[in-house]
């Protein structure tokens, strides 16, 4: 069965449905850079392993990610585990890292990439006026928040959205996306092309149109 181990920072609701979504591998362990973070309780009240690397602990970004490079190879077979998941982990990888995950680091991003990488997503959504928003799962590649596209779920803009409702709306998709986008990895179904693109393997749900404002 192959292996999962998930990165965390706070809250934990990606971590949440991944863990409910009876995913064909297992969960080896939850790690956190912060201590206080919430989502460490879902892990811990599911007997899944949790670790918290406190990145403050460290005087610069490669020896915390070598650290956190070593957690992570402590879980799953010899080789560490077949996936690692970023799950709201707010921080930024070094290149070294993400090289040494490279083709099984997966992250979640709250906006339609290429559309408004970086943070505050929810808001840049609104200051630019798009009608339609929504969550990317992609590779995770060197430069932010532009690697391979695996899966990305829309959602309409209404009227008098504030960036709250907004961000409830989009987290709901993300939730959805995520466990897809990895249950299709677990069961070695998405292909990354010479070219950087990912393929899906068989036969994915059927695409609907958005169209917002909706038509009459
Ligand atoms: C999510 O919106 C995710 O896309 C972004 O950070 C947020 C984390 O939320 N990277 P949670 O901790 O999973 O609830």
């Amino acid at each position: 069965m192959k292996t999962v181990v998930i990165l965390i920072s706070g809250r934990g609701s990606n971590l949440l449905s991944l863990l409910e979504a009876e995913l064909p591998g297992r969960i080896a362990a939850v790690i956190s850079n912060r201590p206080e973070a919430g989502g460490l309780a879902y892990a811990k009240e599911r007997g899944v392993a949790t670790v918290v690397l406190d990145h403050r602990a460290y005087s610069n970004r490669a020896d915390f990610d070598a650290a956190l490079g070593d957690e992570i190879e402590r879980h799953g077979d010899s080789k560490g585990p077949d996936l690692v998941l970023l799950a709201g982990f707010m921080r930024i990888l070094s290149d070294g890292f993400v090289r040494r995950f490279s083709g099984r680091l997966l992250n979640i991003h709250p906006s339609l990439l290429p559309a408004f990488p970086g943070l505050n997503t929810h808001a840049q959504a609104l200051a630019a006026g798009v009608r339609i928003h929504g969550c990317t799962v992609h590779f995770v590649t060197p430069a932010l928040d532009s690697g391979p596209i695996v899966v990305q779920a829309a959602v309409p803009v209404l009227g008098g959205d504030t960036e709250e409702a907004l961000a409830e709306r989009v987290l709901r998709q993300e939730h959805r996306i995520y466990a897809q986008a990895v249950r299709w990895f677990l069961e070695e179904r998405l292909l990354l092309t010479p070219g950087g693109r990912v393929e899906l393997l068989g036969e994915g749900p059927p695409a609907t149109p958005l169209i917002s404002p909706a038509q009459a």
